[in-house]
This record gives C-alpha cells, structure tokens and sequence, in this order.
C-alpha cells in the first residue's frame, strides 16, 4: 500500500517509520534540510529508535520502504492513505489552535490525489474534523490521536498503550478506513505486543474505532490529566515547601496507595514541552459555556508553580550584589535535546523581570545567546560564575557544585 505522510516531526517520521516496515511511505515536509538529511538516513530529533530504524535502512539490515520528499506529486499522488502530521501550535490572540499547516496540508494532498483516506495525526480542537469534513464537502478525512512521547516517538509506536482512530460513527465507509488505519499501525508495532497481556486481562494491543469528535476529545483529555497530575504533585510540593515539612515524604505516603500509583509524581518546575501547555489550553476554550472548575485550575495551576519557583531562587539569590543566576539545561527532561515550551524558560523570564542575571548551560544550543542571556558550554565556567544554579532536573555532573544547585527533582527521574 501507498501511504504518504505530510510532515516529518516526532508524529510524521516515527509514524512513517513504522509503517514503511510492511508499506512504501513517502513522508513530505516543507523544510529542505530535514528531507535531505532523512535521505542520507540521519535523523534531525534525538530518538533512540528512529535512529535506529535510518541506520538500518542505510546499511540494508533493516528493509524499510522509506523516502523523504519536497515533492507533493510524489508524496501525494496515487497513495492511499495521507497521513497529516503538521503543527497546531495554541494562538493566544485567537485563544485557539492554529490549525492552518493542518489545511495546507489537506489542500496540497487533495491537489494531487481526490480519493485518499486523509488521516488528522496532528493534535486539534473537539469537534475540528466534523466541521472540516463540512466546510470541505470532503467525506474521506479521519482523524486518529498521537499519543508518543517526545524522545520514545518511535518506540511509543512500536509499544503503543493503545490506537484510536475517529470516523463519523453513521459513516461505514469512513469507519472501515479508520478500523483498517489501526490496523496497519497495529501491524508495524512489535509483533511481541499482539501477544501482550493489559492490566485488565485483555490480550494484545488495545484497539478503538469511535467518533472523531470523541476522538479528539480522547486526546486532549488524556494530556489535560497527565498535566492535572504534574500540577497536583508540584502544588504538594508547593506546599511542602511553604511549611518546612518533606515533599518526598508525603509523596511517598500517597503513592503507595495503589490507585494513585507510585508513577508520574515527581515534582518539577511546572508542566511543559510542546504538547502539556497548548493541549490543556484548547480543551479549555473547548468548554466554552460549559461549567467547569478543574480544567481552568489546570492552566492557572501552572503559572502559579512557575510563580512560587521564581520566588524560592529569588529568596536563595537575597541581597547579592550583581547575582548571576545558572540555568542548567533548557531542556524539559534529562537526556533531551528539546526544549519547545520547557517549563524553565517560564521561570527564567520570570528572574529576569526582576532585573537578574541569567547565564545559561544548555550544550545543545548552538548560539552565543538565548533571549538575550548569554549561553555557555562550559561547564566548570558555568558552575564557578553562577551563585544559584537553576536545575528542572538533577545531574551527577552537578554534584561537585551540589551546595548551589535549586531543583525539586526530589526523586532523580523524569
Ligand atoms: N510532539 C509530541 O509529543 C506530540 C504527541 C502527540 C501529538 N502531537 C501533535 O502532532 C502534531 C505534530 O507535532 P510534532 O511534534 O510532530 O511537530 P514538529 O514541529 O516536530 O513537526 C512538524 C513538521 O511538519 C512540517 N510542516 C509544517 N507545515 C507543513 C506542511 N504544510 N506540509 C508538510 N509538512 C509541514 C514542519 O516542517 C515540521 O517538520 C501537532 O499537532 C502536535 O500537537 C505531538
């Protein structure tokens, strides 16, 4: 089968990827370098797998049915299904998803190929694909949530925790696009997980063909939790903080509950990367006229996290005269090289309004500066020329400088 994929980001390439093991896939971005660089089989993100995976089809071990295009007639033409895969990044101004890469896309697919199975990867609002599927009069778009984490993009793939695709539910022909588009994800994930047992007994990897609009809400409601989680756990340890009493402790105590789970509680400077931020954002403006408390607590909750951490390293800082403040590393998790929306830069912004400092660490940034502060690679300059050191998430490598390092990371784990 034909199956074009329209950009080349985490979604695009771990997705194109997987398929291109049993499909020929030709995956379309509008940046030249990162198609370049994909056919010379180098990855332009950091992730174990898709690495890997270019390695293998360079050197022929692994046969993968793989090219990466500029060209929307190679792409798009005679395919089958065209997977779209390009940003939504949140307007503020519009206080909505920019959903324009996402009509670009569409529109260039549907220049080249009328009858493809046009499948929404990307991350959009409640209730998007039905309003598209009517404005265009296009009855062949679909939409199927991404829920990969960034740096396990492909791996998340090959082990997913489940697939879900939307197809309008009064809709056969859609809804038997949508079940056969699980089905070919299902059939790139490691064979060994058609054999797995689920927590609930359940063999093999979860499936779920339902409405797009139900779809859609699956996926900003799945994020909209993780980053209810990370906020609850931050505010405990806000609190903590302000009574003198151990985060770790109480942690600990609360986790052992088994149905809160000793997982994805530990404490951090806020929520972030590229999805947390934007998601729980647009679920918001989703429920507009619609009561609620705790997805508006959920945005707020963030900001006061980034609020009480700028306060504690202003404390730590004092009365110095001329305080350099080091951010150590830019990045959201330890072992990243990206750092779209990392909760630090909403802290560091926050040092720097009041007049600080700011020199930072981040060996993946090629610039002598990032917003105006300067940026070094020096790691034992760095250590030396800063009074506070700023650290989202701890790293031996800071240990000779330990009496000087602010972090919350009080479990060492992302
Ligand atoms: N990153 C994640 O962890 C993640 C997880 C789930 C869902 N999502 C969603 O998936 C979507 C993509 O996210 P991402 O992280 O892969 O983004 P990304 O920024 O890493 O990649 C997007 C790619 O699309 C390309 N592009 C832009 N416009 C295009 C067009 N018209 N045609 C073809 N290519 C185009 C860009 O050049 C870029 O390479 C977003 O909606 C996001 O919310 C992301």
């Amino acid at each position: 089968m034909k199956i074009a994929v329209a950009g080349t980001g985490y979604v695009g390439l771990s997705v194109a990827l997987l398929l291109s093991q049993h499909n020929e896939v030709h995956a379309l971005d509008i940046v030249p370098e990162k198609v370049e660089m994909l056919n010379r089989g180098k990855s332009p993100i950091v992730d174990t797998e898709i690495t890997r995976f270019l390695n293998g089809k360079q050197d022929g071990s692994m046969p993968l049915n793989f090219t990466a295009t500029l060209d929307p007639k190679q792409a798009y033409a005679g395919a089958d299904y065209a997977v779209v895969a390009t940003p939504t990044n949140y307007d503020p101004q519009k206080n909505y998803f920019d959903t324009s890469s996402v009509e670009a896309a569409i529109a260039a697919i549907r220049e080249q190929n009328p009858t493809a199975w046009i499948v929404i990867k990307s991350t959009i609002p409640v209730g998007y694909t039905a309003d598209l599927r009517k404005k265009l009069g296009d009855k062949r778009i679909i939409f199927s949530p991404e829920f990969l984490r960034e740096g396990h993009a492909l791996y998340d793939n090959l082990y997913p925790s489940r697939i879900v695709a939307g197809a309008p539910v009064d809709d056969e022909e859609a809804t038997d696009a949508a079940r056969a588009f699980v089905d070919l994800l299902a059939h790139g994930a490691d064979p060994a997980e058609l054999e797995r047992t689920n927590a609930d007994g359940t063999v093999g990897i979860p499936q779920l063909v339902c409405g797009t609009t139900e779809a859609e809400a699956i996926k900003l409601f799945a994020n909209t939790y993780l980053a209810l989680r990370v906020a609850y756990f931050n505010e405990l340890d806000t609190y903590a903080e302000a009574r003198g009493l151990s985060a770790r402790e109480i942690i600990k105590g609360v986790c052992l509950d088994p149905r809160i789970g000793d997982q994805y509680n530990n404490p951090s400077f806020g929520y972030g990367g590229y999805c947390l931020p934007k998601d729980s954002k647009q679920l918001l403006a989703n429920y507009a006229n619609v009561p609620q408390n705790l997805i508006g607590a959920i945005v707020a909750a963030n900001s006061t996290r980034k609020d009480f951490v700028a306060d504690e390293i202003l404390a730590r800082v004092g009365e110095k005269m001329n305080p350099i403040v080091g951010i150590y590393r830019l990045t959201m998790k330890s072992g990243s090289d990206n750092f779209r929306q990392s909760s630090i830069q909403g802290v560091m912004k926050r040092i720097k309004a009041k007049g600080i400092t700011v020199l930072v660490y981040e060996p993946t940034l090629n610039a002598p500066d990032f917003f105006g502060s300067e940026v070094t690679h020096d790691l034992d300059a760095f250590k030396r020329r800063a009074d506070v050191i700023v650290a989202n998430r701890w790293n031996a490598e800071l240990s000779d400088a330990a009496d000087k390092v602010f972090t919350r990371d009080l479990f060492r784990r992302d």
